[in-house]
């Protein structure tokens, strides 16, 4: 039976971080990731890093294009009844975040391990985790039609939220936490100069929309849908004229039509399961949370969920410690309900909600507040830019 110090399931940026920061430390890695290297990137993802973030790409050793690349901003704003309000991200919180797209990540992650001459197993089929809850786990697999078994010393499921990882895990061992949302987000990539400096959050009375960007000629753009609506029935020309009528009128004006690279509608979802960590087996990235994309908080919670764990590894063979392995969990936590909060907050003040009268007038109020109180907008400068990793 093949062995190495930990086994990590799936290859999206948590997994591949998690790997290079492993591998950056001396310890050994295998990557299960059940799709092949071109499904994995032909994924679009959120966009927006935190400073934290970014720093932990470098520490990586995975920063050089990001930098090239990557667009500093140092704001965002908010439309809401015809005018759009900005929200100094650097002059009330006093840092920037980055715009760089999370497919662009993962590539310069797998490019670093393929240099690495690390091992990532593509297609592995069936994965199953054996023992996790003893000293000496197992991991168990099918390749190219042939059954597989890896034994390692620690597991770590970075498989997403449809991944087995957690499931492996009897339900009452955990605690799942979650919220559905009554809408979800069309996306479309195009290849167009963004009309827009900073990202535009727009509440309009026929939905949330919202203007990003991936690089100078560059655009992506969401809508909120209704769950049942499909990606056929929107055209580009419907996309683009809807798109039109949120953003707000000056926006419209300049807004160049172009054909979309990429459409796809995505549900809206709150999740959190506890702990993170069962005997052996850790939990990191999608696979532990989800947080709606408003607060463009998914990526940059994966990655801090990857750095803590990375660091208590290396604790555990330096020294052999298990302090901060049992500390993980906690504090993996602590943070990660920060940032829910934050974008159950950002979701609830953007979307249309059906229904209640009452609510919709508290959601216009929050956003009147949020527009004339320093408090306020600060409150969200620091939400949106995230807080420190040592804290
Ligand atoms: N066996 C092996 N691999 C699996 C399995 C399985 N049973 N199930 C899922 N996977 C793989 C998926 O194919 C995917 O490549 O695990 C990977 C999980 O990757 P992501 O879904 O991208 O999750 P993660 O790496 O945690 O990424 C962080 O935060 O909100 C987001 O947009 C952000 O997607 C980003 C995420
Ligand atoms: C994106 O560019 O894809 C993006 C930006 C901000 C968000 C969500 C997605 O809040």
């Amino acid at each position: 039976m093949k062995r190495t110090q930990v086994v990590i399931i799936g290859a999206g940026p948590a997994g591949l971080l998690l790997g290079q920061l492993l591998h950056r430390e001396g310890i050994d890695a295998i990557i299960l990731e059940q799709r092949s290297a071109e499904y994995v990137l032909g994924r679009i993802r959120a966009g927006v890093l935190e400073q934290g973030t970014v720093e932990v790409l470098e520490r990586a050793g995975v920063a050089t294009r990001l930098h090239a690349e990557g667009l500093i901003h140092r704001g965002v704003e908010i439309g809401f009844r015809g005018h759009r309000h900005r929200i100094a991200l650097q002059a009330l919180a006093g840092k920037t975040v980055t715009v760089y797209g999370q497919t662009e990540i993962t590539r310069d992650l797998m490019e670093a391990r393929d240099g690495s001459g690390a091992v990532t197993v593509h297609e592995a089929e069936d994965v199953q985790l054996q023992d996790w809850d003893g000293p000496r786990p197992r991991v168990a697999f099918r390749h190219w039609g042939q059954a597989r078994e890896i034994a390692c010393d620690f597991i770590v499921g970075c498989d997403g939220y449809h991944g087995i990882s957690r499931r492996s895990v009897p339900p009452e061992r955990r605690r799942v936490f979650e919220r559905e949302y009554p809408f979800g987000w069309l996306g479309v990539l195009a290849d167009v100069p963004p009309p827009w400096e900073e990202l535009i959050y727009a509440n309009s009375e026929r939905g949330f929309a919202l203007a990003s960007m991936r690089s100078p000629t560059r655009v992506r753009c969401y809508l909120q849908c209704n769950l049942d609506e499909r990606v056929e029935d929107w055209s580009d020309a419907r996309f683009w004229d809807e798109f039109r009528r949120r953003i707000g009128e000056e926006i419209a004006e300049r807004v160049v039509t172009a054909p979309s690279i990429e459409k796809s509608i995505a549900p809206l979802r709150s999740f959190v399961i506890e702990p993170l960590r069962f005997g052996r087996l850790f939990l990191a990235g999608d696979a532990a949370h989800i947080v709606p994309p408003t607060g463009a908080k998914g990526l940059n919670l994966a990655v801090s969920d990857v750095f803590y764990l990375h660091e208590a590894l290396r604790d555990f063979y330096r020294e052999r410690s298990e302090r901060a392995l049992d500390a993980y969990s906690a504090k993996c936590l602590s943070r990660v309900w920060k940032a829910e909060r934050f974008s159950w907050w950002m979701t609830r003040q953007l979307h249309r909600f059906p229904g209640d009268a009452f609510d919709q007038r508290m959601q216009e109020s929050e956003l009147e507040y949020l527009f004339v109180s320093r408090a306020a907008q600060t409150s969200m400068a620091e939400n949106y830019v995230g807080l420190p990793l040592d804290s």
